[in-house]
């Protein structure tokens, strides 16, 4: 990895700041390089923050939370109020919808030059958070908290904020393209050429990168398609950090936590146990790679069963040159390096390895996936394979289905989901 992973940063400190009541992270200096000149282009420097506590804060009224933040972010972050956001967003009208996720929904706005001083002129994306209960509250906070202290051009800008009353919104640089999600599974769209999906898995691979880098890690926890945006050039930038976490400190090798995320991308060890490492995002990364080379989503219950899982479905045909033809995306139409896709399918299947050691690290993945950008041979040119299977039922060949009754496949983990898939 040659950015930004060798470069550690200053850890944040847990000593005050708790999401689920355990700590997060504390001592809100900016996660700072320690050598590195190049690195502080991508994490800039803010002066000492005050100490905040999710916890604290969760329980305190929307004007204290607001002095503190302002104290804490200064320039950094904007404090909206929301009669600015409703006339930017035309009183978040339906026209301006740009999706919805479990929290609510994400509208867009314009910021012209008169709004804020500081604050230039640019279309922005503004999460209105139907926050219900704590939880809610907490996952807006912490969203303030890391994407308000962390920058680096594979993760989405956060440019403001809005609590007042109930109400809590969050304003983000708006990206023209959309999710990655919209782009791989709503068939309104073209399909996603696969030098682009190369150079999305590169992006949001240096994003997580970026994340694991610190001496004290950041673990996001909620890696999937539908948080990595696309710029107008596709470089893809994460979003979602409501559900991020501080990495293990000292000798620890795991922060343990309730079990959240998004069913079918959680970490097989983190639903059984509440173990959370970095390698839990290296699993959901390995499942995103998997939804890049077929075309298919996560989890699709209306598939026959052995089909439903995508994980347990493609497992047989990664390891195999040969059989991963079949698995491909069919929208790709064989337009893709043959050499590429049997490297990428290598390694998802590394990370998606049950256990988490055998996962390789995000500064690994990056390398592999960059490396993969050189190749130019087509598998349709070559005519190497075919485009569907010939003798298959539901597009798994006869073979791979019997060894499908042998017992290959492990059960699916239970997992209670919090957020929609
Ligand atoms: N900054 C942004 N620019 C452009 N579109 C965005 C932006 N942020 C979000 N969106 C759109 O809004 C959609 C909903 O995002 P949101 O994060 O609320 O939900 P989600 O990721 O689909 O689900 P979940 O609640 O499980 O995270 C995204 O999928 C994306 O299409
Ligand atoms: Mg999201």
């Amino acid at each position: 990895m040659k950015e930004y992973s060798s470069k550690p940063w200053r850890p944040f400190t847990a000593n005050c700041c708790s999401v689920d009541d355990q700590p997060v992270f504390g001592n809100f200096r900016r996660c700072r390089p320690s050598r590195s000149s190049e690195f502080s282009k991508d994490v800039a420097s803010l002066p000492s923050f005050r100490k905040l506590s999710v916890s604290n804060l969760s329980r305190s009224s929307s004007t204290r939370i607001n002095e503190d933040l302002a104290q804490s972010f200064g320039q950094d972050l904007f404090d909206f109020q929301l009669s600015e956001l409703r006339a930017i967003t035309q009183n978040f009208s339906i026209n301006y919808l740009l999706g919805e996720g479990g929290f609510g929904t994400v509208h867009k706005g314009y910021i012209d030059d008169n709004l804020r001083q500081g604050l230039k002129a640019q279309a922005v994306a503004v999460k209105l958070l139907d926050i219900q209960g704590l939880q809610g509250h907490r996952e807006w906070l912490a969203e303030v908290i890391f994407l308000g202290q962390l920058r680096h051009p594979n993760l989405v800008k956060l440019i403001g904020y809005c609590c007042e009353d109930e109400e809590r919104l969050l304003v983000y640089e708006f990206m023209p393209r959309g999710s990655l999600e919209n782009h791989l599974f709503k068939r309104i769209s073209v399909s996603l050429p696969w030098g682009t999906r190369l150079k999305i898995a590169i992006g949001a691979a240096k994003g997580l990168a970026f994340l694991h880098g610190a001496e004290n890690p950041v673990i996001y926890r909620d890696f999937k398609t539908s948080n990595v945006l696309l710029d107008s050039d596709f470089t893809a930038k994460l979003s979602d950090f409501g559900l991020a976490k501080m990495g293990p400190e000292g000798s620890n090798t795991h922060v343990t936590t309730r079990v959240m995320g998004t069913y079918g991308y959680a970490a097989p060890e983190y639903v059984s146990t509440g173990h959370l490492t970095t390698k839990s995002d290296v699993y959901s990364f390995g499942v995103v790679l998997l939804e890049l080379l077929t075309g298919r989503r996560c989890v699709e219950k209306s598939r026959p069963k052995t089909e439903q899982n995508l994980v347990d479905w493609t497992k047989p045909y990664l390891s195999s040159s040969r059989r991963l033809g079949y698995i491909m995306d069919p929208r790709l139409a064989g337009q893709y390096s043959v050499k590429g896709v049997k490297e990428m399918a290598h390694l998802a299947l590394r990370c998606i390895s049950l256990q988490p050691k055998d996962r390789p690290r995000m500064p690994f993945i990056v390398e592999t996936l960059e490396s993969l950008q050189h190749y130019k041979d087509m598998a349709v040119s070559c005519g190497q394979w075919p485009i569907s299977p010939k003798s298959s039922r539901n597009g798994v060949p006869v073979k791979v289905r019997a060894e499908n009754r042998g017992g290959f496949y492990r059960k699916s983990s239970p997992v209670t989901p919090t957020r929609k898939t």
